[in-house]
């Protein structure tokens, strides 16, 4: 929708976009040719600043973020071997994240689209992840269900051949990240725990514990993995210090178990009752490795073409922000200067283009 307000008024014309992605605990740029091939990713963690309090501290995120974006952008720039008179448009995540983060990249790609005079288009963080999965798989097909499993979603969709993408199902409280990352954090695995949680689990034997698995037999497609945060806590406090180091890796082991069974459960349950033959995972749980061998095995068994993305287009970067972005300067969705951080934007229906 251009608007008397859009940050710029110059038409859309097919060229390198420049993705910005500052949601939450990642400042990120890339740049895409016009041609949708990736010329440059550059992401800085802010892990470091935020391990010492055991989880992300929004005030220290946008302050992150600022001192940041400049430098992470002119990397991306330079390492695309583009200048900024090359770039066509500017694509930035607009929500949902923490208010104070996306405000930084928006404020960012607002100035800097003025200033270029190009076109700039606000994108949904979870349109981004979805876009991830045609990062390196561009004919993967358009029509497909898609499960986005990060820190702060589990969501099932549905997408059509136009790239609408109607909501199956969602958590009802715990995203599956959260559930990996207190899961860690229980098992004193530090921050961000997901990914020390999956090394660890690698050595364990998953079948000495056993977690619930939210309503696995049932047909709906929502997801809860407060129980088994729940129960890894009662297991803990009924074993003393030395026995749960002793069995940490088996620990590890079987509460991803129960998280990721559930996950290839409902994700194989909506492609059969979308009548799809296709299914996309994406977000940073999908780069643990348990839960992309168990896909990949099913989806090879059920005749299912599968994408996950390779590990650098799983959690947060701005490849997949850029990518959302070409599609929605397209469909001629802009961004208007008055537009604001959206810290809770998650539309039932997401459409990225027209
Ligand atoms: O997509 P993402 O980078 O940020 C959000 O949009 O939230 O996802 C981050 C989440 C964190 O909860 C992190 O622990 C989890 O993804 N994660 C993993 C792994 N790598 C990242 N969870 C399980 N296994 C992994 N290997
Ligand atoms: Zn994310």
């Amino acid at each position: 929708m251009t608007s008397a307000s859009s940050v710029s008024a110059a038409p859309w014309r097919e060229g390198p976009v420049l993705g910005i992605e500052t949601s939450c605990d990642e400042t990120a740029a890339a740049v895409l040719g016009g041609d949708g091939g990736l010329l440059s990713t550059v992401v800085s963690s802010q892990h470091a600043v935020h391990e010492r309090f055991g989880g992300v501290v929004p005030e220290l995120a946008s302050r992150a973020h600022i001192e940041a974006i400049e430098r992470i952008t002119a990397t991306a720039l330079t390492e695309s071997g583009l200048t900024w008179k090359d770039l066509a448009g500017i694509a930035v995540t607009q929500g949902p994240g923490l208010a104070g983060a996306l405000i930084v990249g928006l404020n960012y790609a607002k100035a800097l689209g003025y200033a270029l005079d190009i076109p700039v288009v606000g994108v949904s963080h979870l349109e981004g992840h979805i876009a991830s999965a045609w990062l390196q798989d561009p004919s993967f097909p358009p029509a497909c269900v898609i499960l986005v499993v990060s820190g702060g979603h589990t969501h099932l969709y549905r997408r059509d051949e136009h790239g609408r993408c109607l909501l199956l199902g969602r958590t009802r409280d715990d995203a599956a990240g959260e559930a990996f990352d207190k899961g860690a954090q229980m098992l004193g695995l530090g921050f961000p725990g997901g990914p020390a949680l999956d090394r660890l689990a690698q050595t364990g034997d998953r079948a000495v514990f056993s977690f619930p698995r939210s309503s696995i037999r049932k047909h709906n497609l929502e997801f809860s993995f407060s129980g088994l945060k729940t129960a890894l806590l009662y297991r803990l406090q009924a074993m003393d210090e030395s026995e749960i180091l002793a069995r940490q890796a088996d620990l590890a082991a079987a509460y991803q178990e129960a998280i990721v069974t559930v996950l290839v459960e409902k994700a194989f349950s909506a492609v059969r009752q979308a009548g799809c033959t296709a299914l996309a995972v994406v977000g940073g749980v999908s780069a643990n490795s348990r839960l992309r061998s168990l896909l990949t095995r099913r989806a090879d068994d059920e005749g299912v073409r599968l994408s996950i993305p390779p590990l650098r287009f799983c959690t947060d970067n701005a490849a997949m922000i850029a990518a959302a972005g070409c599609r929605a300067l397209h469909a001629g969705r802009r961004l208007g200067f008055d537009a604001e951080a959206m810290a809770t934007w998650e539309p039932d229906v997401l459409m990225p283009t027209a």
